[in-house]
């Protein structure tokens, strides 16, 4: 059984967004899976390395479609993709320092990840931009 499902209550019924953040629910999946059978530690450094990489690259998909539709939140949606990238590379510097056991800590900010940010401002604008046209 995963540990987060994907379901339409996440869909902000553009395709390319949808598929990335799909993704992220399987990078989840991964870690969660690992930390139940006690591999956490050997997985941590490919999934945040991944992590990372998924919040260059899918964070500047959605900034490019707000920025190309006007989206009026641009601003305030960007500052929390800046947060979340940020917060992001903490863990990796402290898991690469290993100061301390960052996996539950990490898994109750993917979990807020989605509930927060997919589930709310991402939402936002996929109305928005589903109203100019574009799924
Ligand atoms: Fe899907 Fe705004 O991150």
């Amino acid at each position: 059984m995963p540990f987060v499902v994907w379901d339409d209550a996440y869909k902000t019924n553009i395709s390319e967004i949808d598929a990335q953040h799909k993704k992220l629910f399987e990078m989840i999946n991964d870690l969660h899976s690992a930390l139940k059978s006690g591999r956490g530690r050997d997985i941590l450094d490919d999934i945040l390395n991944r992590l990372a990489i998924y919040c260059d690259t899918h964070f500047a998909t959605e900034e490019r479609y707000m920025r190309n539709y006007a989206y009026p939140e641009y601003r305030v949606h960007k500052t929390q993709h800046e947060d979340l990238t940020r917060k992001t590379k903490e863990f990796y510097e402290r898991f690469k320092n290993a100061s301390s056991d960052i996996t539950l800590e990490l898994m109750e900010f993917l979990k807020n990840w989605l509930h927060n940010h997919i589930l709310k401002m991402d939402k936002q604008y996929g109305v928005y931009l589903n109203l100019k046209g574009l799924k």
